[in-house]
């Protein structure tokens, strides 16, 4: 029975060979190197049943160096080399191929290293999100594009040919999106974008080594405005406003006489009403108008008007009646 046990526990010691050590201490697991921003970090998983007491040291190398120191009796389950005093550690290179190792220490026994996989700085790391802003132009959109900033070095410095592949779309409309890509500067000019209309766009980094583009950017939307009118819209329009203003006047002046009879339609008598009126005094019933003073009776009343709504004599209704009488009767000259 108790034989039976001993045997099943040496099996399982057997297969999990990596995690049990022939010391007292575990080893640490799942140990691996990882790289954001062209950082350099160990990460692993503390053994299982780990003492509270548990510390790491961590050393690391490039593929022509021995093993460097790292962080020395840490009890976080990573080290970040690139974050170690570059007084006394050799800084990190952007182009170096590294390893790390990590053994776990409880008191004075510690556990076997636990070496890595290896990573390409410039290749490996994963680049970080650009950070882009929008500033809309009439009916156009400036994206401006910050790069992400790297623990070694800079994006620009580590790979000279990045470029910026910008993603933009009508909002709501993502499934339409158009892109540009190979943009080396750090400032675009979106045009042909329609106005007053909401956009969207974002940015990825695409590098000439690294096999993977750059996190996406945040999506930033914009509403572009009013378009712009290039100059010589400007001047067609003011061309054609003055040619309509100069046909106005011509037509004026040529009709000035129909317009008139247009605006004061109630001189406008017709013709033998005024042949009769112009004729002279000949008939009884003219005469026996005149002597009852019918434009005595008219003016009466006219009076009367101008003291209800307190216009004053000679206002713009009594200028008004004195024109189309004069009017008419230059009419009446020129006939
Ligand atoms: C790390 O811990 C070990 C064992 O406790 C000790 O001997 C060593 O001096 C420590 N090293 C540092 C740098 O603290
Ligand atoms: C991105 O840029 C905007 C404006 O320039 C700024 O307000 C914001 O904090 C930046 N975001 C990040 C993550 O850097
Ligand atoms: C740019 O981004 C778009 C949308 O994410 C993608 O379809 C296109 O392949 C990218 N172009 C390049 C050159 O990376």
């Amino acid at each position: 029975m108790s034989a039976g046990v001993c045997a099943f526990i040496l099996t399982l010691s057997a297969l999990c060979g990596s995690t049990v050590v022939s010391g007292n201490v575990s080893r640490p697991t799942n140990v691996h190197l990882t790289s954001y921003n062209m950082n350099l970090v160990l990460r692993w998983n503390s053994p299982k049943g780990a003492d509270s007491n548990l510390v790491y040291t961590t050393q690391y190398k490039t593929s022509v160096t021995n093993y460097i120191e790292g962080c020395v009796n840490i009890s976080t389950l990573e080290c970040d080399f690139t974050r170690l005093s570059t007084s006394v550690h050799p800084s990190i290179i952007e182009y170096g191929k590294y390893t790390g190792r990590v053994r776990a220490q409880l008191g004075s026994e510690s556990s076997d290293w636990v070496e890595s996989d290896h990573i390409t700085l410039d290749k490996d790391t994963i680049i970080g999100s650009p950070n882009i802003s929008l500033i809309s132009a009439g009916a156009t959109i400036e994206v401006s594009i910050t790069d992400p900033v790297f623990a070694v070095s800079a994006l620009r410095n580590v790979y000279i040919f990045a470029s910026y592949n910008i993603t933009y779309w009508k909002d709501s409309q993502k499934e339409k999106a158009k892109y540009i890509s190979n943009i080396q500067q750090n400032r675009v000019v979106l045009h042909d974008l329609d106005p007053w209309t909401k956009y969207c766009a974002q940015v990825q980094i695409n590098t000439e080594t690294n096999p993977n583009p750059s996190k996406p950017s945040r999506t930033v939307c914009e509403i572009t405005t009013s378009e712009e009118p290039s100059p010589w819209v400007a001047a067609l329009v003011t061309f054609v406003f003055m040619a309509m203003a100069v046909a106005l006047v011509v037509v004026a002046v040529v009709y000035r006489k129909s317009i008139f009879h247009f605006l004061c339609p109630k001189d406008a008598l017709p013709q033998h009403f005024k042949e009769y009126l112009l004729a002279p005094p000949n008939s009884t019933i003219y005469l026996a108008m005149r002597n009852s003073h019918p434009p005595e009776e008219i003016y009466h009343q006219v009076s009367i008007i101008a003291d209800n709504t307190t216009v004053e004599e000679g206002g713009p209704l009594e200028a008004a009646k004195t024109t189309c009488s004069k009017q008419r009767e230059i009419t009446a000259g020129e006939r």
